[in-house]
This record gives C-alpha cells, sequence and structure tokens, in this order.
C-alpha cells in the first residue's frame, strides 16, 4: 500500500479514537470509571495496536536482511545478534550483551553496525549517517531494527548479566540515569522516578520500578503515530537527551549502550511485545 495514503490514514483514525475515547471521558459522570486520561489513552493505544503501521517497516527490513548489499555483496542473514549467525528468533529479548569477537558489550543498532561493517564490507560513516528516519529519507538500520525486534514478540526478556562487562554497563548506565547535570540540574530521573505523573497528556513512566520499566521496554521500539514515522529506542533516548537538556549522545556510543542495558535490564522477565505504537 501507498506509504503516503498509509501515514494519512492511520492519523486521520487515530485522531477519530481518540476523540472517541476521550469523549467517553468527558460524558462519564462525576467519580464514575473513566475519570483516569491514562485509562482512556491506554484503551487509544490497544485499539491502534490492532493495525500497526509498523508492520511496513518490518516487512522493509526484512527485505534489507535478506538483499546482497555493500561492496562485498553481502546479505545480513549470517548477522550474529548473540543466539548465533541468522538466529533472530528471542535475540532482540537478550541484548545488550557481551560478544566475544568485538570484546564490547553491544546493543541492537551497535551490533548491526558490526553485521554491516564485517559482512557486508560497508563503512560505519555511510550506515550512522542515517539512523534515524524522517519525512523525507527513510532510514534502513530502523527499518531492520523493525523487522529483528519483531522475531522477539512474545519472548520473555532476559538480558544477561553473567560476564563482569556486562554488569560493568548496567553500573554505568544505573550512573547515567541517575546523572544530574545541564540548565535544569536534571537527570532522567528526574521526570521518571515517581508514580502516576504525567506532561501534559503523556505519561512519565517511573522507570526505577520494575514494572515501569517493563512497560516501558517492552513496547519499544514503536511507531509514533503524532510523526507518522516508525521509532527506534535509541532515538527515544536521544528525544529524552534533548527533553534534559543535555548534548545529543553520539549514535551507538557505550554511554546509550548502557543505557539501554540498565533499562532492558531491569525490565527482565517481561514479555517483550513491541514494535508498539505511541501518541
Ligand atoms: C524533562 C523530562 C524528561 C527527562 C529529563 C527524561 N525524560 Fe524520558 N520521557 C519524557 C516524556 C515526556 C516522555 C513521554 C514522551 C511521549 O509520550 O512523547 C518520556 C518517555 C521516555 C521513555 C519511553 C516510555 C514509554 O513507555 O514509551 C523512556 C524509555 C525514557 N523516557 C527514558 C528516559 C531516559 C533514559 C532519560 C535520561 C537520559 C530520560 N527519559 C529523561 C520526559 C523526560
Amino acid at each position: 500500500m501507498d506509504r503516503a495514503f498509509l501515514r494519512v490514514a492511520t492519523i486521520a483514525i487515530a485522531t477519530i479514537v481518540l476523540a472517541a475515547v476521550l469523549g467517553e471521558r468527558v460524558g462519564a459522570g462525576e467519580g464514575e470509571e473513566g475519570q483516569d486520561p491514562s485509562a482512556g489513552i491506554e484503551r487509544y493505544r490497544q485499539m491502534l495496536e490492532e493495525a500497526n503501521p509498523a508492520e511496513l517497516d518490518e516487512m522493509r527490513g526484512e527485505q534489507i536482511w535478506t538483499s546482497p548489499a555493500g561492496p562485498l555483496h553481502a546479505t545480513l542473514e549470517r548477522c550474529d545478534l548473540g543466539l548465533g549467525p541468522g538466529v533472530l528468533k528471542g535475540a532482540y529479548a537478550q541484548l545488550p550483551r557481551l560478544f566475544a569477537d568485538t570484546g564490547r558489550v553491544q546493543d541492537l543498532e551497535s551490533r548491526l553496525i558490526t553485521c554491516m561493517t564485517t559482512l557486508q564490507g560497508l563503512s560505519e560513516a555511510t550506515i550512522v549517517a542515517k539512523p534515524f528516519s524522517t519525512a523525507e529519507m527513510q532510514s534502513d538500520i530502523e527499518a531492520v531494527v523493525a523487522y529483528v525486534t519483531a522475531q522477539s514478540r512474545g519472548v520473555v526478556m532476559h538480558v544477561p548479566l553473567g560476564e563482569p562487562q556486562e554488569r560493568l554497563a548496567y553500573a554505568l548506565g544505573e550512573r547515567l540515569f541517575f546523572y544530574r547535570a545541564g540548565p535544569y540540574d536534571f537527570s532522567c530521573a528526574s521526570c521518571h522516578s515517581q508514580d502516576a505523573r504525567r506532561i501534559r497528556l503523556q505519561d512519565l513512566p517511573n522507570l526505577t520500578t520494575k514494572v515501569g520499566a517493563q512497560q516501558a521496554y517492552t513496547s519499544w521500539p514503536a511507531y509514533r503515530v503524532s510523526q507518522g514515522l516508525f521509532r527506534s529506542f535509541q532515538w527515544r533516548l536521544n528525544d529524552c537527551f534533548r527533553q534534559q537538556r543535555f548534548p545529543e549522545p553520539v549514535y551507538a556510543s557505550d554511554a546509550t549502550i548502557a543505557l539501554t542495558l540498565f533499562i532492558a535490564a531491569n525490565a527482565n522477565g517481561a514479555i517483550y511485545s513491541g514494535p508498539g505504537i505511541k501518541r
């Protein structure tokens, strides 16, 4: 189906559903059920999930995965995401993790960079030049993220912490999460360490609790209805760094990997349910 049409149609449907859900709320009397806007928004999200345009990105990602590319004319089908070459089922639910061949703790994106450079001979600079899609340009790595994460849907999160380097990354991620700096002296925790907080109509998940980390992490990456674009977890982090008035982090850097590992490991035990759909 035509992508632009689908984007417009999804936004239109989303708006109608949101209006219906919120209208229902306004109609509800004092003390009745439906007073909590979060419940309405949650229903809205569930209704949208049944027709998530992220599926188009998953399909595009599969095509990229199986098409020869780069100077070596190779596909990504032998890429090892931690469970062996070519094993995709459940791989994302165990990332980030330590990889013996690189000696690094890697998240999905940094590992895809490893596969694209070693298997296909692409330069890292080419890959990271377009990490995030815009209205005019579709990012290849983001589509591959959609395809790979979808292969872990329904799988229990099990990020390993057995290796000292993994535990070190967890500790670094935790420090970064609570690290206060910038013009407002904000840390991630400034916005994400209390229950039932909201900025306007957006829930602020308490990421310091297990259930908060589980709900947040397992629903990313996600299709963003308001932007009409599929968004990776890296994008989510970058946007929060921006809200924190911090400089934009380097793509697939050890800092973002550590922060991702901290949240992902805290989500262990939950069923991964991405790619999700967000407002
Ligand atoms: C100034 C407040 C603020 C700060 C500081 C902040 N965030 Fe956020 N964060 C938000 C808001 C608002 C949202 C929801 C955005 C939306 O719905 O569009 C969000 C969403 C998220 C989500 C997705 C939650 C979900 O369920 O979809 C994650 C994960 C997250 N933030 C992590 C972080 C991390 C890690 C940091 C520190 C680097 C951080 N945030 C710093 C405001 C903040």
